[in-house]
């Protein structure tokens, strides 16, 4: 399968750049920027190398560099902002500070239009850019093929070696023809086939599950969400009952959640066990306000729960269903900012005496959902809403207490249950209640009352990565609203959130 490998500088949009191959049909590895040339060299069919962006000045001496080896590769390579200062200052240009940056939509013109990175391009074409530091000088090989008014080198080519530097970001959206940019390296520059679905990924990672494992035992928690199903069901394809799956109950799960799991396995092959905890969690959630603090406890009380269930059957490894972006927001990928600890990643100890396994992290939510279709998964799981790993705790702004978990539960499903009855439920990434803990003052039944606010949180989102909130029409919200405060004692007011991601998150915590 032709590959194209994204070095990842640390940037917020490396990922993107990955994703955006993988949506032109071409398979796109993100690597490390400490892999050496032999060992990119190994990657099969190997048709190019894209350097992201990062925050970092390629001339301060800690910022992350590849191995200049690398530069001596057949295959073509493109720069994008970071990587194309790196390209130009690790192979004999210089890059300077800027006197001004360039955030946001940046008029870019170019010099040349017939270089085949920027063919389908204008004259004056509208980017978006994010940088201070700029490309000052180029070995003379190079062809300054793009400028802007603060960035005379914005785009360079040097067509001999097929490496090409872009100041701007052709993986945002803001960059309207960027996704024509990524097309014109990969398919004609690169010349890599479309042959990548990601359905074909299923029997490779199948294989790679047994030869990881091997012939010890391993162990899955389950949380009846498409990622776990779905790691579940490849390596259980793998290593056959070698293979227990937990579903450990936290007392924080969504409504009707155990028997929904319950039932969903039954009649498979995959040996589940389901564990009543919800009395160990809550009682270490007394008191713990801080939502980063929350995700640890709850994150080392799974693990506690896990291990010492590994240990009572002789399993080694824990298989995780965590996915690209809990690895990106938990700030694991190497110069990323922790945005919050996901707790089947950030929100683990350090020290897991368990050898954890994640067959998906490099994967998408809608890759994933591809594959547990191609796998045969029942649609209900497939399209399911995410569930986040510290399940309701962390939708409930400030404690965890009983009378919370349950308000909050019982908010959500009614949520849940309206976006069905409107069939709006699959148009939308994520709807759930959040609960705040203010009091504010009502009326009910000729009563003054006061009681909590409750907030509907609607999203829409490919990836999870951005979101908007959904303009969900009037009646349907006043259908919540009003079934909320009927059937739920203790609140008294709803309102709708309508903040995008960012700035906001999607969950409150
Ligand atoms: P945010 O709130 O970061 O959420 O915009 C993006 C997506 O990730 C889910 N999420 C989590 N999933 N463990 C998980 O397994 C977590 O700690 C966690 N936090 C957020 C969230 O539900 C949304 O779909």
């Amino acid at each position: 399968m032709d590959t194209i490998a994204v070095m990842d500088f640390g940037g917020q949009y490396s990922h993107l750049i990955g994703r955006r191959i993988r949506n032109l049909g071409v398979y796109a590895e993100v690597v490390s920027p400490r892999r050496t040339k032999d060992s990119l060299e190994k990657i099969d069919d190997l048709k190019g190398i894209v350097l992201s962006g990062g925050a970092a000045s390629v001339y301060s001496d800690d910022s992350p560099k590849p191995d200049r080896e690398i530069f001596d590769l057949e295959v073509p390579i493109l720069g994008i902002c970071y990587g194309h200062q790196l390209l130009a200052y690790m192979t004999g240009g210089d890059v300077e500070s800027g006197d001004s940056g360039e955030y946001g939509t940046t008029l870019l013109k170019l010099s040349d239009r017939k270089t085949r990175l920027l063919r389908g391009l204008d004259e004056d074409e509208e980017v978006w850019m994010n940088h201070k530091d700029r490309v000052a000088a180029m070995p003379e090989e190079y062809l300054t093929v793009a400028s802007t008014e603060s960035s005379p080198i914005a785009a360079f080519v040097d067509s001999s070696r097929q490496r090409y530097g872009i100041q701007f970001h052709p993986e945002v959206t803001h960059t309207s023809k960027g996704g024509k940019v990524l097309e014109n390296f990969v398919i004609s520059i690169c010349k890599a086939s479309r042959d990548w679905n990601p359905t074909d990924l299923a029997p490779g990672l199948v294989d790679q599950a047994r030869d990881y494992i091997g012939n010890r035992r391993a162990i899955i928690g389950l949380s009846g969400g498409v990622d776990s199903t779905t790691a579940a069901r490849i390596v259980g394809k793998a290593i056959g009952r070698d293979l227990t799956a937990i579903y450990v109950d936290t007392g924080l799960m969504r409504q009707g959640e155990t028997e929904s799991i319950r039932s969903t396995f039954e009649d498979s092959a995959l040996e589940l066990e389901i564990l009543d905890r919800k009395e160990e969690f809550l009682e270490k959630l007394k008191g713990v306000e801080d939502p980063e603090e929350k995700r640890k406890v709850i994150g080392n009380t799974f693990i506690d729960v896990f291990t010492e269930k590994a240990n009572s059957i002789g399993a080694e490894v824990l298989v995780q269903g965590t996915i690209y972006s809990d690895i990106i927001e938990s700030g694991s990928t190497t110069h990323s900012d922790t945005i919050k600890s996901h707790h089947n990643v950030g929100g683990l100890p350090e020290k897991v005496d368990l050898d954890i396994y994640e067959p998906l992290k490099d994967l998408y939510k809608d890759e994933v959902r591809r594959i547990a279709d191609s796998l045969g998964l029942p649609g209900e799981i497939i399209n399911r809403h995410v569930f986040p790993g510290p399940g309701l705790a962390i939708r409930i702004v400030g404690e965890v207490t009983p009378e919370r978990v349950e308000i909050v539960r019982a908010a959500s499903y009614i949520v849940e249950d309206e976006l069905k009855s409107a069939e709006l439920y699959e148009d939308v990434w994520m709807g759930f209640a959040v609960l705040l803990p203010v009091k504010s003052v009502g009326i009910q039944g000729d009563l003054r009352s006061y009681k909590y606010p409750v907030v509907l949180r609607i999203v829409e989102s490919e990836d999870a990565m951005t979101a908007n909130f959904a303009r969900v029409p009037y009646e349907v919200l006043e259908r919540m609203s009003t079934r909320i405060t009927n059937e739920i004692d203790r609140v008294n007011r709803v309102v709708y959130d309508i903040s995008n991601k960012p700035p906001a998150t999607m969950e409150w915590e």
